[in-house]
């Protein structure tokens, strides 16, 4: 069986954790393919909680091999906190593989992340503040420290030697922060490089070949796909292309070997950090979606802004990832309600819209057209399959179905 994608169809946040987790068992290798420690998902396996930031999901899955991919950017202190903590609730990481061409995080690039965004002030991104943006900025100019970098301690000390020379400028003339000593980075990064030897690997060849032998490989995004640096809701946008194009270059694994793509979005809507969100609710009912859906971050413990279901954002999905498939999750926080509405279309000053407007500022401006579905007070949480549900809900994800464009 070839490639299949998993990723966030909305503004991340929709469950991937439990999707991937459910299809973990039929697949060998899950690879994530973008992002870094901003990301948060949570899975629960019997009465154990597990909230990872950098690992796959796939890390809990003994049958599998987990696989962080070039397209990750990686802040060893966390990834080793991470391991050290599965491994003390006795989760096996040996399986793990790194990518010798993932990116680094260094001490550099949290600092101006929390930093810059202190100088945005109103015009601030929101950002999670773990160097995520710095990080991408200075792989794409082409001075950014890869995983491979570790292990060659005179490289290593040029690239960061380089790095520091405009960073340290920079943090002290223009943030009036304190510079960094090169000696004391590099210390703690040939530190990394002993304990991430035996994880990492060429991950682009590995992969290739199980697909070669007929094993299953599948690529989680991170994020989601209005947080694309490309498709999103530009500049409010993780620094990274979540959507189905980055599986392929964060991975290493061409397009013709993915076969399915399936998109995640939550039976309602929910986002972090500044920027456009039109089905937003101030009210109480935005209040109730926040506190029986569990909406605060998983990463920073911030509380996410909640909003009705927006299927034009749905089809954009459709759309911009050639979704294959939806996997729909938190139905059940929907209970109790008399009627729920559901945006069908926008109006942006006065004119009806199908599509996501292409336009930065008109999608500001857009309001949305909702139309009213009839809720269902009975508990859901129990059901397995769709007839399990009251006829009332069995409507609504039919309902959701023809207007995101999954027929
Ligand atoms: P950054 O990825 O930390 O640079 O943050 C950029 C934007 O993406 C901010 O609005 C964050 O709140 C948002 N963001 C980053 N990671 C996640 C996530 O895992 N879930 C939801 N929003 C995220």
């Amino acid at each position: 069986m070839p490639a299949i994608v998993l990723l966030g169809a909305q503004w991340g946040d929709e469950g991937k954790g439990k999707a991937t987790d459910l299809l973990g068992d039929k697949v060998k290798y899950v690879v994530r393919y973008q992002g870094g420690n901003n990301a948060g998902h949570t899975v629960v396996i019997g009465d154990q909680k597990y909230a990872l930031h950098l690992l796959p999901s796939g890390i809990l899955t003994p049958s599998c091999i987990p696989v962080i991919g070039n397209g990750v950017v990686i802040d060893p202190a966390v990834l080793l906190e991470e391991i050290r903590g599965l491994n003390d609730r006795g989760v096996d990481t040996s399986q793990l593989k790194i990518s010798t061409n993932a990116h680094l995080i260094t001490p550099y690039h949290r600092t101006i992340d929390k930093v810059s965004e202190r100088f945005l002030g109103k015009a601030k991104i929101g950002t999670t503040g773990r160097g995520i943006g710095p990080a991408y900025a200075d792989k794409i100019n082409r001075i950014g420290i890869r995983v491979q970098d570790l292990f060659d301690p005179s490289i290593l000390r040029q690239k960061i030697e380089g790095a520091l020379r405009d960073k340290n400028q920079v943090l002290i003339k223009v943030f009036n922060r304190k510079g960094l000593e090169v000696d004391e980075v590099l210390r703690e990064y040939l530190d990394y490089a002993e304990i991430l030897r035996p994880y990492v690997a060429d991950t682009s060849l590995l992969l290739n070949k199980a697909l070669e032998k007929g094993e299953n490989v599948l690529l989680e995004g991170s994020q989601g796909t209005l947080l694309d640096v490309d498709h999103g809701t530009y500049p409010f946008v993780t620094s990274s292309n979540p959507t189905a194009g980055g599986a392929s270059t964060g991975s290493g694994i061409g397009p013709t070997r993915i076969s399915r793509v399936i998109g995640i979005v939550k039976a309602y809507t929910t986002r972090v950090g500044s920027g456009p969100f039109p089905t937003e609710l101030f009210d109480e009912d935005g209040e109730k979606l926040r506190s029986i859906g569990g909406e605060f971050g998983t990463t920073t413990g911030r509380s996410r802004r909640c909003g009705w279901y927006d299927a034009p954002i749905a089809r954009y999905a459709v759309r911009i990832n050639g979704l294959t498939d939806f996997f729909l999750t938190k139905l059940d926080v929907l209970t109790g309600w008399e009627k729920i509405p559901v945006c069908v279309a926008y109006d942006v000053d006065g004119t009806r819209v199908e599509e996501l407007p292409a336009s930065q500022s008109d999608f500001h401006h857009a309001q949305p057209i909702y139309e009213y579905l009839p809720g269902w007070s009975e508990p859901i949480s129990q059901a397995r399959e769709l007839k399990d549900l009251p006829a009332n809900a069995r409507a609504y994800v039919k309902f959701l179905e023809e207007v995101s464009g999954a027929q």
